[in-house]
């Protein structure tokens, strides 16, 4: 499995680039907000997010109506050769990625909540693909079961013929809150996780391995 920072923090995604723990970076307009980004550097910024990243960066358009979304995915992907374009799960989204799969643009299809979405994105072209998972969780319903039918129903077909040079497609499991999520989508199959970078820190910890450091370090004191 891999492992996708969920986040525009440039430091962010410096500290756990120098961890070895990523092997790309995911965006969307939320977390732009987030670091107060302005629509005026947004090209520039995720540029720099290239710059930082050896790995796919996804970049989110929010344009609403196909020509729109394809115009705003060629603009993302020359920003650098590692953009992916994000663009959301619905109709006008769907033929945008068929366009910008022609093209030869790898696209993230976001917020996807169901199977049979995540069949038309892989139908559609599109590289990746992103269940949420905690979002069902805020509504009370079971985010990690939508993510395990959907790598389960993709595992089913060979979607070669619809994707950019017959590439497989990935499972991106988004919407990550815990630990717990990311294990549970790594028994499932799920190619990759997109983690905050909170989340990240606590699949570095373990009670135990706090409780071993510290008698460690205890006993070496009397060795000195
Ligand atoms: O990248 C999209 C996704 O990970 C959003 O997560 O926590 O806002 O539902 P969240």
């Amino acid at each position: 499995m891999k492992f996708f920072l969920d986040t525009a923090d440039l430091a962010e995604i410096e500290e756990a680039a120098s961890w070895g723990a990523i092997a790309g970076v995911t965006t969307n307009p939320t977390l732009y907000a987030k670091i107060g980004g302005k629509l005026s550097d947004f090209h520039n910024h995720i540029k720099r997010i290239c710059e930082l990243v050896d790995g796919p960066v996804s970049a989110e358009s929010v344009a609403m109506e196909r020509n729109e979304i394809v115009r705003d995915g060629l603009e993302l992907a020359a920003i650098a050769p590692n953009v992916v374009v994000k663009v959301p799960t619905m109709v006008e989204g769907l033929a945008a990625t068929k366009e910008l799969a022609a093209h030869g643009v790898p696209v993230n299809m976001t917020l996807c909540f169901s199977v049979p979405q995540a069949l038309l994105a892989a139908r559609a072209g599109a590289r990746y693909i992103s269940p949420f998972i905690g979002r069902f969780d805020d509504i009370s319903d079971d985010g990690l079961a939508q993510v395990e039918s959907i790598v389960e129903a993709l595992g089913n077909y060979d979607f070669s013929e619809s994707t950019v040079n017959g590439e497989r497609i990935e499972v991106i499991a988004a919407s990550v809150r815990s630990a717990h999520h990311v294990t549970q989508c790594a028994l499932m199959g799920a190619d990759i996780a997109t983690v905050p970078v909170g989340v990240l820190k606590k699949m570095v910890q373990h009670p135990l391995t706090d409780a071993g450091l510290e008698s460690f370090m205890k006993d070496w004191e009397k060795v000195q």
